[in-house]
């Protein structure tokens, strides 16, 4: 096996990057995705880029990875991947598929709770010698609500295992899975349109990528049309909801909370219209980052671009 020079962009568990280093010539610079000129200068010289989701595998960057057989993506969403472009360049695109899903599908359950019970934010209040207990005293149970999963695949289904035992009812629409697909009788949930799930879901949380036909999909009609204080999560890309359309709902009480996980931008600019909304859970693309899911998702990959150069 000739050895290989790998070039690892952004960050990875140190071990997976210790079995990549034990068998080829890796770079392991995780800021390298924070300087363009260099990072182009080293993927020239790379049999294999390694990248989160901070890097644009596209366009300049691209043009220069003459020699690269290999993008390993520390994760699952490609959008920030020109794939079509690498399939061209006879570039092999590896994602870690599955890797990250219970990570994200314990924040959708962890936001759904905290987010329709709405009284776990009261320690300023309570440590000050207010007691918010008639306030805080009307917040809604989990079990019995209904989540409706849009994006029926890895996440999607391993939420709704989740969700099953806390006692939800569960509905999921997938545009790609017919109803009769024996993955939704086999998890117990009900397939529906996605307008009956906006409809009648309490909570909803989306699992799809960012493709053109999923951009802006809640919209503030799609957003208008969902139940009256439901809750709405966002773990799958920016772009996918219309954050004041978002914000907007949840000051008039059309949403009664919603956490979002991705923006438009990353990192988020000062927006200080969402620093007072009601129930809104804001945290920095996070969700599918946890110490265990970053060791699955690293050795998956170390792997996977182990057996790409045998
Ligand atoms: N925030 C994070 O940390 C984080 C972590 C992992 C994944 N993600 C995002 O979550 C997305 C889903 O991940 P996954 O592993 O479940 O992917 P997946 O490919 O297993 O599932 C996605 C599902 O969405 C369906 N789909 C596609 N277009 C649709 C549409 N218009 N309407 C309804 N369903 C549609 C597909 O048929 C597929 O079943 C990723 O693409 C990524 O953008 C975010």
């Amino acid at each position: 096996m000739t050895r290989a020079r790998i070039v690892i962009c952004e960050f990875m568990d140190e071990g997976a990057v210790a079995r990549l280093a034990a068998a080829h010539d890796v770079l392991y610079d995780p800021k390298l995705v924070g300087d363009a000129a260099r990072l182009r200068a080293e993927a020239a010289g790379a049999d294999a880029l390694v990248v989160r989701n901070l890097t644009q595998v596209r366009g300049d960057l691209l043009a220069a990875m003459a020699r690269c057989k290999v993008v390993g993506r520390l994760g699952v969403g490609l959008d920030n991947i020109d794939v079509p472009a690498c399939e061209a360049r006879g570039i092999k695109v590896i994602p870690a598929t599955g890797a990250n899903a219970l990570s994200v599908a314990e924040y959708v359950i962890a936001s759904t709770l905290l987010l329709l019970r709405g009284a776990f934010a009261s320690t300023g209040a309570v440590a000050t010698g207010q007691w918010p207990r008639a306030a805080l005293g009307n917040g809604r149970e989990t079990a019995g609500q209904t989540l409706g999963i849009v994006g029926f695949g890895s996440i999607g289904q391993t939420t709704a295992r989740l969700a099953h035992g806390l006692g939800m009812r569960v509905i999921a629409h997938d545009a790609m899975l017919p109803r009769d697909a024996p993955v939704f009788a086999q998890s117990g949930v009900q397939p529906v349109s996605l307008d009956e799930l906006v409809r009648s879901a309490d909570v909803v949380t989306l699992h799809i990528p960012l493709l053109d036909t999923t951009r802006g999909l809640f919209n503030a009609a799609r957003i208008g049309a969902m139940k009256k204080g439901a809750v709405l999560i966002n773990t799958s890309r920016g772009h996918i909801v219309d954050i004041n359309a978002l914000t907007a709902a949840l000051r008039t009480g059309q949403l009664g909370g919603a956490a979002i996980d991705v923006f438009d931008v990353e990192p988020l600019p000062v927006s200080p219209s969402l620093q007072d909304c009601p129930n809104l859970l804001l945290t920095p693309h996070i969700s599918g980052v946890s110490a265990q899911s970053n060791e699955r998702v690293s050795v998956m990959i170390a792997i996977k671009v182990l057996e790409s150069f045998l």
